[in-house]
């Protein structure tokens, strides 16, 4: 009787929420602010990426969503598929809030060998595990899909973990080939928590380790953990695990931000190989967040790709953006390299990117100033751009580029000589009223390479992301200018530069 109960509400809730996302066909995707080539629910409230997985074709992006409002509430699974990580086709919310249960963060596995029997061995099912949310309780539960995430149904067992805790949250579930078993990283998130569980059918779990509190850092609390694998570049035969763990107010430019930590994995446990007081961050810009790793997949594609929420819980309710609130970044692929200082991720979006390139220009071996002529002449400008600047440093002092200029409005991304730093610079960037700590310089340790730095920058209306170096630094940072502001200039500041190269294109709108 309850069990009916709580169907006929999922399925009015669901009701609910296909009426929105039918409202959602009103948006123009053309509304101050509204981001062109990441994606954003078409209304309401976004936060992190939930369920990254690749199946049949598709590239699934389920998310933590609001059907009902653009703030944080009665979170839900939203659904999106791309043929390409980049053009989204919305679908119906895949996870509705169920009464007082709220659809809490998680993953989506396929299961190819059909281990939890939800499927069958011709049509393996997609498995989605996601935490159970109450006022006093989170536990872990899954459901399934045997017709490629369009319907979901829930196990009659979950939840399939409670271990009478409440903030137990986030489970990224992988399949780990040598111990023959599922693996799930989640937070006790209070305690600053890693938990280890190992499965053979997704149904039943056990304990495996704990890791954490580790690091001396002073954060509210973890979230959002994604353990992988990654080989090393250059060194055959060398791979190293990576424990990503979200800080929840622990980022060194305030509020959240993703930690990792490099290590090993031996099925059980995970050990990190630095001194605890190594903080790694994948992103050191403000607006990064919760980022997952997608499953499965295909291994002659091989690519370990992340999407993070372009935001951050200081001010996310407040950001200026409507009938939606939130973003999530481009996909990114981690790559691991050897540096002086040690191994560290290396990221670049995702190659699919290219064929979103338009109209460029292309700029070889100039001074700073017969670079801007060149733009001037050229009349290159825009609010949706991606470029790769390398510039030889030599005795300036700072060097970079101005993006969405117009009035007293810009945006600067740049390099300082002393400290060795590249750097977001948002502090008059357009509208940073909507928040105390909004404005500000958001900055990254960064050797360069024999005198020369390299920064690869995407912009797109409202979100700037850098990958500086090899992509050894990313800084992500949201941006707020008036739709006029599209300028685009080079500078050099306390000495000269040389651009080595500068290649810029105008990005196409996905949403068109
Ligand atoms: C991280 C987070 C998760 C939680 C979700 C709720 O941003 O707080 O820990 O599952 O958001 O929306």
């Amino acid at each position: 009787m309850m069990l009916d109960c709580m169907r006929t509400l999922r399925i009015c809730v669901a009701a609910l929420a296909l009426a929105a996302s039918a409202l959602a066909q009103t948006a123009t995707y053309d509304e101050p602010y509204r981001p062109q080539f990441h994606f954003s629910p078409a209304v309401n409230w976004t936060n992190d990426p939930n369920g990254l997985v690749y199946h049949a074709g598709e590239w699934h992006l389920f998310y933590q969503y609001n059907p009902f409002g653009d703030l944080w509430g009665h979170m839900s699974w939203g659904h999106a598929v791309s043929p390409d990580l980049f053009h989204w086709k919305h679908l119906p919310v895949a996870l509705p809030e169920v009464g007082e249960v709220m659809i809490f963060s998680g993953s989506a596995v396929v299961d190819h060998a059909n281990s939890s029997g939800f499927g069958s061995a011709g049509e393996p099912p997609m498995v989605a595990i996601y935490t159970s949310r109450t006022e006093s309780d989170q536990t872990q539960s899954i459901a399934y899909s045997t017709d490629k995430g369009r319907t979901w149904t829930d196990y009659e067992g979950n939840p399939v973990i409670d271990i009478d805790d409440p903030a137990f949250r986030d489970p990224k579930v992988f399949w780990h080939a040598e111990s023959e078993r599922w693996i799930m990283a989640v937070v006790l998130a209070n305690q600053r928590k890693v938990r280890l569980f190992g499965s053979p059918d997704l149904k039943s779990w056990k304990f495996l380790s704990d890791f954490g509190p580790e690091g001396a850092h002073p954060v509210r609390n973890w979230e959002c953990p994604d353990l992988f694998e990654l080989p090393v570049e250059g060194e055959p035969g060398t791979s190293k695990w990576i424990l990503q763990v979200d800080s929840g107010m622990g980022h060194p430019w305030l509020g959240s931000g993703c930690q990792y930590f490099v290590g090993e994995f031996d099925g059980e446990r995970f050990t990190n190989d630095n001194p605890p007081e190594t903080a790694l961050w994948l992103d050191w810009g403000r607006d990064f967040y919760a980022a997952q790793s997608y499953s499965d997949v295909p291994a002659e594609d091989g690519r370990r790709l992340v999407i993070g929420w372009i935001s951050n819980w200081m001010y996310a309710r407040d950001k200026p953006t409507s009938p939606w609130r939130g973003a999530q970044s481009v996909a990114r692929e981690l790559r691991l390299k050897r540096f002086d200082k040690g191994l560290r991720i290396v990221q670049q979006p995702a190659g699919e990117i290219e064929s979103l390139r338009g109209d460029s220009l292309s700029l070889r071996d100039l001074s700073v100033a017969a670079a801007n002529r060149q733009i001037e002449r050229a009349g290159f400008s825009g609010d949706t751009l991606e470029l790769e600047l390398v510039v030889a440093v030599g005795d300036a002092r700072d060097v970079g580029v101005r993006l969405l200029q117009g009035g007293d409005e810009q945006t600067v991304v740049g390099f300082t000589a002393s400290p060795a730093e590249a750097y977001i610079d948002r502090s008059e960037s357009g509208r940073v009223d909507f928040h105390e700590s909004f404005a500000g310089r958001h900055s990254a340790r960064l050797t360069p390479a024999d005198g020369h730095v390299r920064l690869r920058i995407l912009v797109d209306r409202s979100v700037v992301e850098v990958f500086a170096g090899e992509g050894e630094v990313a800084i992500t940072d949201r941006v707020f200018p008036s739709p006029t502001s599209t300028g685009l200039s080079l500078f050099e500041r306390g000495g000269s530069a040389r651009v080595v190269s500068l290649d810029t294109w105008k990005l196409k709108s996905v949403w068109k």
